[in-house]
């Protein structure tokens, strides 16, 4: 029990979606399956299905977030590695018993209904680290927006996404004002 699957997602904290699409989308290949404006974390992110995991380009949307400070300080580049286990509970249980530094002392309950922690960077050499147990339901939304992606011709996929970025900053300023 408390089992590491897979690894779910990399999050890269990015000052510009639309510029970083250049690497990520045309010269890496790619496919950008959706962007999507989550006010939980204060961010715009992209998601980029690698196999059955994702890397997830994070653009703040606050200036006081911690992610929005994080970004300020050190930089664009890696934020979390997001591992999936079996076993939440289990895991931080053990993690605890090992003395490993926690920001979550107990799961989280996020979108969809998915279990989530934070381990601190303190205890794992200076990575932060993500932990998700998966509720039954979670294969079926990424299904479906893999399907989704599919019926789109890629071309469409792109203007989609670039107008979703275009709106979505069009809507931040409005907001601003
Ligand atoms: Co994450």
């Amino acid at each position: 029990m408390g089992k590491i699957k897979r690894i779910n997602h990399v999050a890269i904290l990015v000052e510009d979606i639309e510029e970083t699409l250049h690497f990520w989308r045309d010269a890496l290949g790619l496919e950008l399956a959706h962007v999507e404006d989550v006010p939980d974390q204060e961010a715009v992110v992209a998601f980029f299905p690698v196999g059955e995991a994702e890397v997830e380009l994070v653009k703040p949307t606050t200036e006081d977030s911690g992610i929005s400070r994080y970004l300020e300080k050190r930089g664009p580049g890696v934020h979390h590695i997001c591992f999936e286990v079996d076993d939440i509970d289990a895991c931080l249980e053990k993690l605890k018993s090992k003395e490993i530094r926690l920001i979550n002392e107990q799961a989280v309950v996020g979108t969809g209904g998915k279990k989530i922690a934070f381990i601190h960077p303190e205890s794992t050499h200076g990575v932060l680290i993500e932990l998700y147990e998966l509720t039954a339901e979670e294969p079926e939304i990424r299904l479906a927006r893999a399907r989704s992606l599919a019926d789109r011709a890629l071309l469409q996929s792109q203007v989609a996404a670039a107008g979703m970025v275009g709106f979505l900053r069009a809507l931040r300023s409005e907001a601003e004002r």
